[in-house]
């Protein structure tokens, strides 16, 4: 059976990682949580970026070879997934002798097929910035001051036939809505090719970038950064080797919206069809967090260490927040304040109380073991009917990227078994002498441990921790796969429960 197969961008090496990059890491990993707890075999993959003038720049301002930037910046980001709790399967580099060799592969295979060709390169270029600039980057007419000295200058480079494959590439979009997540996004596609494509210039001159691929049909000449970094996605997988298909076509690439148009959405497609490889079958494509309306960047200097606040409030709590905070193509706005709000909201009263709640109440009323439950009245049946309203939406959100909604629907269900306990207060009902009194009790903690037990199950792909450890919590052991786990039922009977426990400790600013 082919895996499920998704990929995240591969980042820049050209600084440590932010909110942007741990945000995409963990939605891809959610992702591939959700499949693998549905039996479907995963292939996650995500890595480095580290070609380009971008790093190199960045490596000459710092006084060191670009290879050993390179290996700094990814110890960082290999970090920031450990610590972030991401199950990738693999990390691909794009210095890597197994990346390198199917980017030249491939770009001498489109070479002798007369896809690429030599030609003349006429434009304006920034010294100082090391790259071509065009007309419309003008204001008022002028240069900005940021780009230093502007020459025209003329050069020989390669070039990609894009342009024969527009056509193609306006139906391929068209007969497939899908294929883009938003949909509305492929309204942004088109519009770009209303206009007619430019062929893709794929090198650039020793004499500009040393940091690159060298063209396999001429050494004076390195590849262009973006096409050697698209090509991450197949040979990370082993192109042209017998598990190939195993994998690919990929199943969902992970990326940001600034990098859809045209690197992923124009180059991409054409490039495998060129040569003569199937296409993605998705692109789900994220917006942006921003910080004081900005976009959270290395350039804008706007950033946040999202390790900071996974190791002050703990992985899950993060991959908690952004999950629930952001609508999959929107912008979200992140601050402090509505991480503590969320935090001790949802975490802390909801969750985190109604866990110790249930703790406290079975040491206390029944010998530290989850009772049977025996009555059948309104509230429980209220509380069975939520659960399976609730399972049904949570799954059909999660499986059209609303993780967000799901997540609110998740968190009504918990706060409904907060509301459950207060209506049966086994608390009062544990004084009194009346059998059917004590039978109430033990109903209130089984349904109370159950609801819990539920939850826990459905959150894992997002808190896999603390989903893991309510689970212990409650003498049950981790899920590792839905189905018949989701099922409302008695399976905790009998279960010996842990000693309470702080899962969201009070923040303290
Ligand atoms: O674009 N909010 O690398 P990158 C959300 N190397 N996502 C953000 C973000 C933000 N504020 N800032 C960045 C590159 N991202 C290329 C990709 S793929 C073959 C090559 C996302 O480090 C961004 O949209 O600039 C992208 O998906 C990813 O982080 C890496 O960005
Ligand atoms: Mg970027």
């Amino acid at each position: 059976m082919k895996n499920f197969y998704i990929t995240t961008a591969i980042d820049y090496a050209n600084g440590s990682p932010h909110l942007g990059h741990a945000y995409e890491k963990v939605l891809a990993d959610v992702v591939a949580r959700t499949q693998r707890l549905q039996g479907q075999k995963v292939h996650f993959l995500t890595g480095l970026d580290e070609h380009g003038q971008k790093v190199q720049q960045s490596a000459r301002k710092e006084g060191v070879e670009p290879q050993a930037l390179c290996d700094s910046i990814a110890d960082e980001f290999t970090g920031m997934c450990r610590d972030l709790d991401i199950s990738n399967d693999d990390y691909v580099r794009t210095t890597e002798p197994r990346h390198k060799r199917i980017v030249q592969k491939i770009l001498q295979d489109l070479y002798d097929r007369g896809e690429i060709y030599k030609a003349e390169y006429k434009g304006y270029y920034s010294v100082r910035q090391e790259q071509f600039v065009q007309e419309k980057d003008k204001e008022d007419g002028e240069w900005p001051e940021l780009f230093g000295e502007v020459t025209e200058i003329t050069e020989e480079n390669y070039f990609f036939k894009l342009s024969n494959y527009q056509d193609w590439l306006i139906d391929w979009l068209k007969s497939d809505e899908e294929v883009i997540f938003p949909a509305y996004r492929t309204k942004q596609v088109l519009e770009f090719l209303k206009d007619p494509l430019n062929d893709l210039c794929i090198s650039r001159p020793k004499e500009r970038l040393e940091w690159g691929i060298e063209l396999p049909f001429d050494s004076g000449y390195v590849t262009y950064v973006w096409f050697d970094a698209l090509v991450n996605y197949i040979s990370a997988i082993g192109y042209g080797e017998d598990h190939f298909d195993k994998n690919w076509p990929v199943d969902h690439h992970i990326i940001g919206k600034d990098i859809l148009v045209p690197a992923h959405a124009i180059y991409w497609p054409i490039m495998l069809k060129a040569a003569g490889l199937p296409l993605p079958k998705g692109y789900l494509v994220h917006g942006w967090w921003m910080m004081k309306g900005a976009k959270m960047s290395k350039s804008s200097g706007e950033t946040l260490d999202p390790l900071e606040l996974a190791q002050k409030y703990g992985a899950d709590t993060f991959r908690y927040f952004v999950m629930r905070e952001m609508t999959i193509g929107q912008d979200s706005d992140f601050s402090q304040e509505l991480f503590s709000t969320r935090y001790t909201a949802e975490l802390a009263n909801d969750l985190g109380n109604l866990v110790s709640r249930f703790l406290n109440m079975t040491s206390r009323y029944s010998q530290g073991k989850v009772p049977v439950s025996t009555i059948d009245e309104d509230p429980e049946k209220n509380v069975r009917e939520n659960w399976a309203a609730t399972h049904a939406e949570y799954i059909s959100q999660f499986s059209k990227f609303g993780f967000n909604r799901g997540l609110e629907k998740l968190f009504e269900f918990i706060r409904g078994l907060n509301q459950y306990a207060g209506l049966r207060e086994p608390w009062k009902l544990a004084k009194s002498d009346d059998p059917s009194d004590a039978e109430k009790v033990s109903t209130a903690l089984a349904v109370m441990g159950e609801g819990l037990r539920l939850s826990a199950c459905l959150l894992t792909p997002v808190m896999p921790t603390i989903s893991s450890k309510i689970l212990e919590l409650l003498g049950s052991s981790s899920c590792d796969t839905w189905d018949d786990r989701l099922c409302w039922g008695n399976s905790l009977d009998g279960a010996v429960v842990g000693e309470k426990v702080i899962l969201f400790p009070r923040i303290e600013d």
